[in-house]
C-alpha cells in the first residue's frame, strides 16, 4: 500500500496528534487544493493530513475544489483515504454524538465540478459506484473503534447536499424517504472522485445535530461545537488506530474499478485541464 491520507472537515482543521514534518502546496491540472498539504508521522506511521476547509476553515462546502484536493493525494502517493465529516442526524440511530461509518451515498448537490472526465478524452468512462467506499478502509475504521472500546455504527446513508444553509424541514423529510439517515454538504463529489482515480476511501462521520425538523429547537451553532469537541476527540482516537490497521491493506477493487483505459482518460483529463487553466 502507499500512504494513509486523512482528510480533515469541520471541527477537525488539524490533527493534535501527527508530527508534522513539512508541509507542500501541491499545484495540480485542476487548480489548488484547500490548502498545504501536511506530511507527518501518526503512530509511528507516515500520513498526510489535508484541511477540508482550508487550515483557518474559510472555504464553504461549495467552494472545495475537490478535485485538486483528491487529486493532490494520489500525486504524493496516498493510496488509502479516511475522510472526516460532521453531519446532521435524520433516523432514530443518529443521535447527536454517534460515530458512523456510512455505507451508502445519495447526491443532492447541483453545480459542483464532480468529475476528472470532462469530456474530450479518447474514451467515455463510466466507473461502477454501486458501492461508494472502500471496504478495507470502512473495516479498518469499524476496527479501530471496536478495539479502543468506541461505540460506532457500522453502516447509514449519507446524503449529500449542497449548502451552505442547512435543509428545510420538508427537504429532511423527503431525504429520510429516500432512505438517508445523515446529512452533511461535503460527501460529494469527494467520494466519487476518489474511486475515478482508484483511491480507497471511506467516511468517518460524527453526528453533531439533529437535522431540520428533528428536534423542538432551531439548530445553532454553539450546539453543534458542544458536541463536535467532544466528538473530534473520538474521531482522533479512531484515526490514529486505523492508520496502524491499514497498514496490511492489499490493493483492493477500488484501485482496479480504474482500468487501463480509464487511466488513459485520466492523464488525458489532466492534460486538458491544463491546457484550460489560465497562464
Ligand atoms: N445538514 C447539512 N450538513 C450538516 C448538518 C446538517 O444538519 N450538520 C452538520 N453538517
Amino acid at each position: 500500500m502507499g500512504v494513509v491520507g486523512i482528510i480533515g472537515g469541520s471541527g477537525l482543521t488539524q490533527l493534535k496528534n501527527l508530527e508534522i514534518q513539512q508541509r507542500r502546496i501541491i499545484r495540480t491540472p485542476f487548480g489548488e487544493p484547500s490548502g498545504p498539504l501536511s506530511f507527518g508521522r501518526l503512530n509511528g506511521f507516515d500520513v498526510v493530513f489535508l484541511a477540508r476547509h482550508g487550515y483557518g476553515h474559510t472555504i464553504p462546502p461549495h467552494r472545495v475544489n475537490y478535485r485538486a484536493n483528491i487529486w493532490a493525494l494520489h500525486h504524493v502517493g496516498v493510496s488509502h483515504v479516511m475522510a472526516v465529516a460532521a453531519v446532521g442526524g435524520i433516523t432514530a440511530p443518529m443521535q447527536s454524538g454517534v460515530l458512523l461509518v456510512p455505507d451508502q451515498l445519495i447526491d443532492y448537490t447541483h453545480g459542483r465540478p464532480s468529475t476528472f472526465f470532462e469530456g474530450g478524452e479518447s474514451q467515455v468512462i463510466h466507473i461502477d459506484y454501486s458501492e461508494p467506499y472502500c471496504p478495507l478502509v470502512r473495516q479498518r475504521l469499524l476496527l479501530a473503534a471496536q478495539q479502543l472500546g468506541i461505540v460506532i455504527q457500522d453502516g447509514g446513508t449519507y446524503a449529500v447536499t449542497p449548502g451552505p444553509r442547512l435543509e428545510t424541514a420538508a427537504e429532511i423529510r423527503r431525504i429520510e424517504r429516500d432512505g438517508g439517515d445523515v446529512v452533511g454538504m461535503t460527501g460529494s463529489p469527494e467520494a466519487p472522485l476518489a474511486r475515478e482515480i482508484g483511491l480507497c476511501y471511506a467516511p468517518l462521520a460524527l453526528v453533531v445535530n439533529p437535522a431540520a425538523g428533528k428536534a423542538a429547537e432551531p439548530i445553532t451553532m454553539a450546539a453543534i461545537d458542544a458536541v463536535m469537541h467532544e466528538g473530534m476527540g473520538r474521531v482522533r482516537e479512531v484515526l490514529a488506530r486505523a492508520v496502524t490497521l491499514l497498514q496490511d491493506c492489499g490493493p483492493c477493487d477500488c484501485g482496479t474499478a480504474v482500468g487501463p483505459e480509464a487511466l488513459h482518460a485520466l492523464h488525458q483529463a489532466a492534460h486538458i485541464a491544463k491546457q484550460r487553466q489560465p497562464v
